[in-house]
């Protein structure tokens, strides 16, 4: 099958029920994309599918509908995206595993609730878990981001 990954087309030749999770990774070497529970309770997974945040571990190659963005999509290392950029400035990483996924819901958030309170920020941002608790630095940086947005 042919899928669309951070526009650009791919031939896929894999079984339709494989996640779109491994598909990513271990067919086109997609490696920003995060294997945390591969049961949707942790959000490491997360890329966007016409722009809404989708668990890639649970979503099976042949329901795909729709381009995938992955972390390496979002931005540019030229041009990053205001969420990347955000990030930074926030030194938000600790070991950096459950990132891609923490920036790629909170573009999602971003896209759809430019203005979000610190409970939509929570509200959005509860299915991905980081085991270093940067929860803290996630909510000060999706606030700065969108901040940015209302410049
Ligand atoms: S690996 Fe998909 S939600 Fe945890
Ligand atoms: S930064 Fe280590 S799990 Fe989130």
């Amino acid at each position: 099958m042919k899928i669309t990954v951070n526009g650009r087309s791919h031939d896929v030749d894999a079984p339709a029920e494989m996640p779109l999770l491994w598909v990513l990774r271990d067919e086109l070497q997609i490696t920003g994309v995060k294997y945390g529970c591969g049961i949707a309770q942790c959000g490491a997974c997360t890329v966007h599918v016409d722009g809404e945040a989708v668990r890639s571990c649970q979503l099976a190659i042949g329901d795909l509908e729709g381009d995938v963005t992955t972390i390496e999509g979002l931005g540019t290392p030229d041009a990053l995206h205001f969420i990347q950029e955000a990030w930074i400035e926030h030194q938000v990483a600790q070991c950096g595993y459950c990132q891609s996924g923490q920036m790629m819901q909170a573009a999602s958030l971003l896209s759809e609730n430019p203005a979000p309170s610190d409970e939509d920020i929570d509200d959005a941002m509860s299915g991905n878990l980081c085991r270093c608790g940067t929860y803290p630095r996630i909510r000060a940086a999706v606030k700065s981001a969108a901040a940015k947005l209302e410049l």
